[in-house]
């Protein structure tokens, strides 16, 4: 599934050992492999082909402009959520043509840039948007092309910070009220309704909240063509779950196979907007133990990142592979325990420096006896890693390393303390 190998007791990534280049660039440090973002793109692209779907990659997982540009040059379009995502589309060299436009809050400066880069629609989440998106539109002589954004109200069965699918979250219209607005707006000269958009949520395991969610939205459009709509497109978000702890999501193929037949029996052009199912297991982060210690029943094992670098286990709870770069011991598979006396196993949790007790990105994991000095490998970071990186603490963000083949390069240097205070006056 990813470039990333142990060999001979070493972590490799596609023809680079890992350590070596934690050695030239430095810890903590994000890691992402070319060769697996686009295996992962492909993989979609291939599945979906009979639909001849637009990928718009959702720039929201990693937008280092490094990874842009191996999605630009894999010809996939973007899912933008602000203008400033916009902007690292254009800087990475990624046709506006094919973005679109998403999220809740858009401001009329943000309608603006994006109408006039010409994308190629806008992902509308409520009446007020659209009213709103019409005037700037036809204050610059323009029509915007929508999406509505339709609230299925299923439930993706996935953690409840990232479900968004349900009634009575923020996003999307209920489809009752997005029917009446496609009435009432068929009218309007700025704006042109021309499909509907969902997303139901991030890490979704199964097909079938798809399945289910995709049937009411083919009845929506039959039923919004019988009053007349002109709509021509499904996009069906993103949310295809990954493999972080075991190998329990489905395949590009699994999700093809339920969505496919729907979209075809409404007659649209398909669209998604996949982000973690393409870069997540394409990153890791590569940190250095700098102590261990002991308190109460616990171990810890401290590194120098923390959760301002990966915030998901803080913040999700979230569960990543954690495993030494070198190591002869052999990897327990998910669920099981390492007998006692292989190695120097013991169970620690992997901590961070920054001072809350919630800055963890382990908890209770078996650990072949790590020391002072080693380097561990945070795998499936390369989505929602970086971008929630912050400078909680003071802390310098970590530089963003892409390898492709036997070369990387640095497409986001390491910050200095003069990047900290940038734009500040004591
Ligand atoms: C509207 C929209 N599209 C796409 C995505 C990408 O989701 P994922 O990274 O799970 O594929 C998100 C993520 O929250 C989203 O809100």
């Amino acid at each position: 599934m990813d470039h990333f190998a142990y060999r001979g007791g070493e972590l490799w990534c596609e023809g680079l050992r890992v350590a070596d280049v934690a050695a030239e660039r430095g810890t903590p440090l994000y890691l992402y492999s070319r060769q697996t973002i686009c295996d992962h793109y492909r993989r979609l692209a291939e599945a979906f082909a009979p639909a001849a779907p637009m990928i718009c990659y959702s720039v929201k997982a990693n937008a280092n402009l490094g990874v842009l540009r191996v999605l630009a040059d894999e010809g996939s379009g973007f899912d933008v959520v602000s203008a400033g995502e916009l902007f690292r589309v254009l800087r990475a060299g990624g046709d506006p043509a094919r973005a679109v436009f998403a999220g809740v809050g858009k401001t009329p400066d943000e309608m603006a840039f994006a109408l006039d880069q010409g994308v190629h629609l806008f992902n509308v989440e409520s009446a007020g948007e659209l009213w709103t998106l019409n005037e700037v539109a036809l204050s610059r002589s323009r029509v915007a092309p929508v999406a509505l954004r339709v609230n299925p109200d299923v439930d993706p069965r996935t953690h409840q910070y990232v479900a968004t699918g349900k009634r009575g979250s923020k996003f999307g219209l209920d489809m009752q009220a997005a029917a009446s607005l496609l009435d009432e707006v068929a009218d309007l000269r700025g704006v042109r309704v021309r499909g509907v958009h969902m997303h139901i949520g991030s890490q979704i395991t199964s097909v079938d909240p798809y399945r289910a969610a995709l049937e009411r939205v083919v009845d929506f459009v039959a039923g919004a063509r019988s009053r007349g709509a002109e709509l021509d497109t499904i996009n069906i978000g993103g949310g295809f779950g990954v493999w972080y702890q075991d190998r329990s999501a489905p395949l590009a193929a699994d999700h093809a196979r339920a969505i496919l037949p729907l979209v075809a029996s409404a007659g649209c052009r398909l669209l998604m907007e996949p982000g973690r199912f393409i870069v997540a297991n394409a990153g890791i982060l590569v940190t250095r133990v700098l102590y261990r210690k002991e308190a109460g029943d616990r171990r810890y094992v401290i590194v120098d990142a923390g959760m301002n670098d990966l915030v998901r286990p803080a913040l999700y709870g979230s569960h990543h592979r954690v495993w030494p770069v070198a190591t002869e011991a052999q990897e327990p598979a998910a669920g099981e325990t390492p007998a006692a006396g292989a190695g120097a196993w013991d169970l620690v949790d992997v901590v961070g420096p920054v001072c809350e007790t919630g800055d963890f990105l382990a908890k209770e994991r078996r650990l072949p006896g790590v020391r002072p000095g080693d380097l561990l490998a945070i795998f499936g970071a390369g989505a929602y890693g970086h971008v929630m990186a912050s400078n909680y603490n003071a802390r310098v963000r970590p530089p963003e390393v892409l390898v492709e083949g036997g070369q990387h390069r640095v497409v986001r240097r390491r910050e200095t303390y003069e990047d900290l205070v940038r734009g500040e006056t004591p």
